[in-house]
């Protein structure tokens, strides 16, 4: 009589031997099919529980199941090996690439910049669609229906009835009405987005660009107020040289208004640079959005994000700035 413990024994010795000599996943799997496959060896070998004495076929099937654990556990380890081995001609020891170094963009990187200086000053986060209409981007803001910054020519407007005469938002002055429609005075919010106007791209104008727009509302704000702003923006922002220059101008949301210069540096010489503009807020403007014009004052102010990047970093041409041109964006 055969020794069914013995013939067990041998088999594993010599199935594990032979996984051993499998160094690539074809001959890992040629062994799988050989001795774990439905007409394997293993399968083979099961009619040994009943060929065995009644009194030990417990324990020969006890060393079978045993077995077929082993090998299937040795089989997991060998395929692993298997897969993570090197194809031949490939040598470990030589240099790896380095990988790709990815960068914020340098328009990301300012407004990054922009939004933590103002945070610091205590302005809030706001936040206002792309997709506009007419109220919040021209008649809260005091720009009457025969306005010229109206003409369907001069704004994406969406077509047909059904658009509802909304329209890709032209400034971010659209957040300062929504931020004072959802928020009870007092308030201080910077808003930082997209605008669009269908202009034609050249080296100095594009479709689409990006603004700064910030608004304080208070009791007894003033122009000081507005003015110490910008020079602790400026100064936090350019460094402790920067200065800010202000020129009376108009717009429809801000009286009076100003033109906001900043004494900055271009390309590691400063100069005086045209950014924004900036004023108190218009009654008219607080009317519009319920809030009483007797009680609370405001000051506003807005930047042109592509402006500042380009004269600091000295870009002639605005277009480069979205041709997502990696070359051109890793010397930021
Ligand atoms: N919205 C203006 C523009 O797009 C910029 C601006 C001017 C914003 C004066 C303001 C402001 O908040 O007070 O040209």
């Amino acid at each position: 009589m055969t020794d069914p413990t013995g013939e067990i024994d041998a088999y594993e010795r010599d199935a594990l031997g032979a996984l051993a000599h499998c160094t690539d996943a074809d001959s890992v799997e040629a062994w799988r099919i050989a001795h774990l496959g439905s007409k394997g060896r293993l399968k083979s070998m099961m009619p040994l529980v009943k060929q065995a004495p009644p009194e030990s076929r417990r324990e020969v099937g006890r060393r079978l199941n045993e077995l077929k654990r082993r090998l299937e556990a040795a089989f997991e380890d060998r395929t692993v090996a298997a897969s993570s081995a090197p194809p031949p001609g490939i040598d470990l020891t030589e240099p790896g690439l380095p990988p790709a170094e990815g960068r914020r963009h340098v328009l990301t990187a300012t407004i990054d910049r922009i939004v933590d200086v103002f945070g610091r000053m205590g302005f809030e986060v706001a936040d206002g669609p792309e997709l506009e209409d007419e109220w919040h981007n021209f008649t809260a803001l005091n720009i009457p229906p025969e306005h010229p910054a109206r003409d369907r020519g001069d704004n994406f407007f969406l077509g047909g009835e059904a658009a509802g005469h909304r329209l890709l938002r032209t400034q971010t002055s659209t957040v300062q009405i929504r931020a004072m429609e959802s928020t009870p005075p007092p308030l201080r919010v910077i808003a930082v987005g997209r605008v669009y106007r269908p202009d034609a791209h050249d080296a100095t104008h594009y479709s689409m660009f990006h603004q700064v727009e910030g608004l304080a509302v208070d009791r007894d704000l003033s122009m000081v107020d507005l003015k110490s702003t910008l020079v602790g923006f400026a100064k936090s922002f350019f460094g402790p040289e920067a200065e800010v220059r202000m020129r009376p101008s108009f717009f429809p949301f801000t009286e009076p208004s100003a033109e906001v210069d900043m004494w900055m540096p271009v390309k590691g010489s400063w100069q005086w640079v045209e950014i924004g503009g900036c004023g108190m807020v218009d009654p008219a403007v607080f009317e519009a959005v319920g809030i009483d014009p007797a009680t609370w004052s405001g000051f506003a102010f807005g930047l042109g994000v592509e402006r500042v990047t380009m004269r600091r970093h000295g870009l002639g041409d605005i277009r480069r700035l979205f041709e997502n041109d990696a070359r051109f964006l890793r010397q930021f």
